[in-house]
């Protein structure tokens, strides 16, 4: 990398910057294939910001067959030190109703068979998991959340599923009585390879159904995927007010540790 183009990556579709004037769109090769789809560069508020389609633009890509890792490293090639990663969530408390926007801090992950790792050998590195998202980050969208008005919760676990399928009512009620917060299925592994490159990482979860359904509330019916897009579309706009809102009020330099997962699994070498 020669210089850096971008300092924030988004993966959110171009349904967020159609009104930006500045785009450039360029394709990034990257030693582990193609990444989703093309890379659009453009300035948010004197910040240079570069979005990806994790599904890709035609939404091609179901969450099993995204090639997290192209994504990840594309970012990293453009200079990217902070990645935003809004994503469409399924509730699983009664308390966090449809439109609620969850900054969480946690993950447990439920999939199976993605390639979540660079440190595939020879050399070993295990990194620090314990905080996966950016503290730092979460704190200035939590900030920018209040000062929109807009129903937030500055933390919450999200419970990531293999898919394509939504889950059983015995599988949504067992994460729902473990405590977990939200429901989604592109979380893992695209936060934990940013922080093997030494990004830092924010989720928005867009809660948009409550899952397989709310116990004691037949008249709430279970998740389908038009549900989904018909709400999470519905809430595009105030999702974008709340990116404009928070990049341009994030720290020029980091104050996070987010950066030195990697030099700490080795032990500060
Ligand atoms: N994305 C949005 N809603 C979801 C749900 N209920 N389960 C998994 N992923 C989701």
């Amino acid at each position: 990398m020669t210089e850096a183009r971008a300092d924030v990556g988004i993966f959110g579709g171009s349904g967020f910057y159609s009104i930006a004037e500045d785009v450039e769109e360029l394709w990034i090769e990257t030693p582990y294939g193609p990444p989703s789809d093309k890379v659009a560069l453009l300035t948010i508020a004197g910040r240079r910001v570069a979005f990806l389609p994790r599904h890709g633009k035609d939404h091609r890509l179901p969450p099993h067959r995204i090639n997290y890792r192209a994504n990840l490293w594309a970012m990293k090639a453009l200079g990217v030190r902070r990645v935003i990663g809004p994503c469409a969530a399924g509730s699983l408390q009664p308390d966090i109703p449809p439109g609620t926007f969850v900054l969480c801090d946690q993950f447990v992950n439920r999939t199976w068979g993605r390639a979540d790792t660079f440190f595939d050998g020879p050399i070993t590195t295990h990194i620090s998991a314990a905080d996966p998202y950016c503290p730092e980050m979460r704190a200035v969208a939590a900030r920018s959340c209040q000062r929109l008005g807009i129903d937030y919760r500055p933390t919450g676990t999200v419970v990531v599923v293999q898919g394509p399928r939504f889950s059983t009512r015995a599988e949504s009620r067992e994460f729902r009585e473990r405590g977990w917060h939200v429901i989604n299925m592109t979380q893992y592994p695209e936060v934990i390879l940013a922080r093997e490159l030494g990004m830092c990482y924010l989720n928005v979860s867009l809660v948009t159904d409550y899952d397989a359904g709310l116990e004691g509330h037949p008249e709430v019916r279970p998740v389908t995927h038009q549900e989904v897009l018909r709400v999470f579309n519905s809430n595009l706009e105030r999702l974008r007010t709340l990116l404009w809102e928070l990049i341009p009020a994030l720290p020029a330099e980091r104050g996070c540790a987010c950066g030195r997962a990697v030099e700490e699994a080795r032990g500060g070498h």
